[in-house]
């Protein structure tokens, strides 16, 4: 069957076709159905079904017999280390650690919040918590305490599962300072933490309160997997939303485990057995899916990699990793190729390294620039599928389904509807659109297994956030359109969401932070392009009256305070101080109009613009940031 048979089959037939695929997994008790209609237009997949996400992705392949394959690779240039962790000590080394969480106090429902860098050991926690039903939720290491301590008030976990210290290039990232900040910012106290202490920095632990990673699991039990209902939390992972307020995404275990394991073969087209390489990080949604569940619930190997495209130690890692580890398919986002081209636009490093094992590079996380595309596929000599996706979905929503057939490649394109996902162009009614005509990506509902059902605690901000809008439908905020064949473009976001370096952040939550500076009367953030990164952010403040301080002191104090509230991956370092914002007369803030004057676009003020001369101000200002770049 093509492409076009399986997403037809599909169409037809949604019920039959999911079932089917769920027979893939290991149930404890089979799901009576797929569909459950929970709520107006609120469903979940499999919801009466028994199972449990650490056995499919663990024990299963060691039941049969295939404990001696390598489950894990942890490969860190960082370090200097590599280490690797088969499906049998994996499955051991988990239901210890099961058991000691257990010990703790650590039962089904309860949330565990993980604060990890690139080692095995976050992926054992994420499975552990799977293995009794808790319910985790990881947290990146570039956030800063404040972001984890919002996190703790909306979880309300009971445990931290924390490392002592991550590893950036020249830099000793320093967890526990950040942990013990976050939890005593909290409102919400978590009864322990459990932390694992990497030799590079060996944190002091509070007797009664951290708990040794090593220590905790001494003498204990060794758990057994917990069944839950297909509708159970599997995790909650934030993501940014239009607000400071990150959106707590669900994931439910039914789904999750059907939906993952369809795209390893359809999409990935990689085999049980087969070493698969998602370079991104286990904070992200890339690296819930891919890096940790969709290979191990397919019986693959999946590689832990503690580095950076470039600089650990040059751009010819990618291609040492994917040679000494035999991968079949690798998975990464545009800003990685754009560094590695950077630093070896002719691919000489690729020479020194046989990658004739690796079959195909997939892009996501951000638009994949043509140039990036062509580059990668002409030093590589392999195909480059560019695929859409995003926190809320879990897997694919439009991609080459390279393991059902080998479509054609559009560059700029990331091809067609996975099945599952109904795709359409809406206008501002909420009517479809015709070919070629730009406007709101929606998915009509329900969305298809292993997506969000909601967000954590917050229905009416889910509701708000993705189903008002167009009735009947679920919307993406992004904006594009689908060509005649089928093909899907993605153009812009439609809210305040930016996308730097392949990471998710909001506008909105920077310019909350700004406004809490005392001397910033009115701020706005916003995204402009960048050759490496894809977009930086860029912050305006107007002072308020009567502040006459330097401008560059006030600027450095925001940078920092951006920094030190939500992190150093919020990469804020652009920013200038103006007398007024550009505005329509009802007061809104004119950041589109801002983007375009930084990217040097052309442009058109609003009829409704309250005072033009305002844009040649912040032009001035964009000239002394730099912008735009020639
Ligand atoms: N813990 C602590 N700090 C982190 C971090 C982590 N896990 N990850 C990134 N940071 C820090 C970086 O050290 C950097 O700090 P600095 O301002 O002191 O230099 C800052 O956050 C910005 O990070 P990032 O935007 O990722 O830039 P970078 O310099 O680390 O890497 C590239 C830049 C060009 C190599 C980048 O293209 C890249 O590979 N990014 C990751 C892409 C990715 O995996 N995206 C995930 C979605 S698929
Ligand atoms: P995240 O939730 O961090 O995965 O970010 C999701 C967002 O990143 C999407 O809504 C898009 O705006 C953007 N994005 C992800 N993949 C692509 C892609 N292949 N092309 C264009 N934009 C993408």
């Amino acid at each position: 069957m093509g492409y076009k048979d399986v997403y037809e089959s599909w169409k037809s037939d949604p019920e039959g076709y999911w079932m089917q695929q769920a027979e893939a997994i290991d149930w404890d008790q089979k799901p009576s159905k797929a569909l459950f209609e929970v709520g107006e237009h609120l469903y979940e997949w499999f919801a009466d079904g028994l199972t449990n996400t650490c056995w499919n992705a663990v024990d299963r392949h060691v039941e049969a017999g295939r404990g001696g394959q390598v489950a894990i690779i942890h490969d860190s240039p960082i370090t200097g280390t590599l280490h690797k962790i088969t499906y049998a000590d994996l499955r051991n080394r988990v239901a210890r650690l099961a058991g000691a969480l257990r010990a703790k106090g650590i039962e089904k429902g309860d949330r565990v919040i993980i604060y990890m860098p690139m080692v095995p050991e976050a992926l054992e926690a994420m499975l552990a918590c799977t293995r009794l039903g808790a319910i985790h939720s990881v947290v990146f290491g570039g956030f800063a305490a404040n972001e984890l301590a919002v996190r703790i008030d909306d979880a309300k976990p009971k445990a931290i599962i924390a490392a002592s210290c991550g590893l950036e290039p020249g830099r000793v990232v320093h967890y526990k300072p950040l942990l013990d900040g976050a939890i005593k910012q909290a409102s919400h106290k978590p009864d322990f933490t459990v932390i694992f202490q990497r030799e590079q920095e060996v944190a002091k632990l509070n007797d009664g309160y951290d708990f040794d990673w090593h220590g905790f699991q001494y003498g204990v039990e060794p758990a057994d997997c917990v069944p839950v209902a297909g509708n159970h939390p599997a995790y909650i992972l934030y993501t940014s939303g239009t607000t400071g307020a990150p959106k707590g995404v669900i994931r439910h275990t039914g789904g999750h485990l059907v939906a993952l394991n369809w795209t390893m073969k359809n999409i990935y087209n990689v085999d049980p057995g087969d070493a698969f390489w998602a370079a991104s990080d286990v904070g992200w949604v890339v690296g819930h899916s891919y890096i940790c569940y969709a290979p191990l619930i397919h019986g693959n190997t999946t590689v832990v990699f503690e580095g950076k495209p470039v600089g650990t130690p040059d751009a010819g890692t990618f291609w040492r990793v994917i040679s000494e580890h035999n991968v079949r398919s690798f998975f990464t986002a545009p800003t990685a190729f754009r560094a590695v081209k950077r630093d070896d636009p002719k691919g000489e490093l690729i020479k020194q390294y046989d990658i004739s094992c690796l079959n195909a590079i997939y892009l996501a996380g951000e638009r994949a620039d043509p140039d990036t595309i062509e580059w990668a596929m002409a030093v590589s000599g392999k195909p480059v599928y560019d695929h859409w996706w995003q926190t809320e979905t879990g897997w694919t929503i439009a991609g080459y389904p390279v393991g059902i057939e080998e479509l054609p490649v559009k560059i700029g394109s990331p091809a067609v509807p996975m099945p599952g996902y109904d795709v359409q162009i809406l206008d501002e009614a909420g009517q479809p659109m015709k070919p070629g005509e730009l406007g709101a990506i929606a998915v009509k509902l329900p969305l298809p297994p292993g997506t969000l059902p909601n967000l954590w605690n917050a229905e009416d901000r889910f509701r708000k956030s993705y189903l008002a809008h167009f009735p009947g439908y679920y919307e993406t905020g992004d904006a594009g359109m689908i060509d005649e064949d089928g093909y899907l473009y993605i153009m812009a976001r439609t809210d305040d969401v930016i996308n730097v370096a392949g990471h998710r952040l909001s506008t909105g939550g920077m310019e909350e932070v700004l406004a809490a500076h005392p001397d910033v009367a009115e701020c706005a953030v916003i995204g402009v392009s960048d050759p490496l990164k894809g977009q930086m952010p860029m912050g305006f403040v107007c002072l308020t009256k009567g502040v006459n301080r330097a401008h560059e002191e006030i600027v450095r104090e925001c940078v920092t305070l951006v920094r030190d509230k939500i992190g150093p991956v919020a990469a804020f370092k652009l920013c200038a101080v103006v007398d007024r914002l550009p505005k329509t007369r009802s007061g809104k803030i004119l950041r589109a109009t801002m983007v375009k004057i930084a990217d040097g676009a052309e442009f058109k003020p609003p009829a409704t613009i309250d005072d033009p001369a305002i844009l040649d101000e912040i032009g001035a200002a964009l000239q002394g940031l730099g912008y735009p770049k020639s």
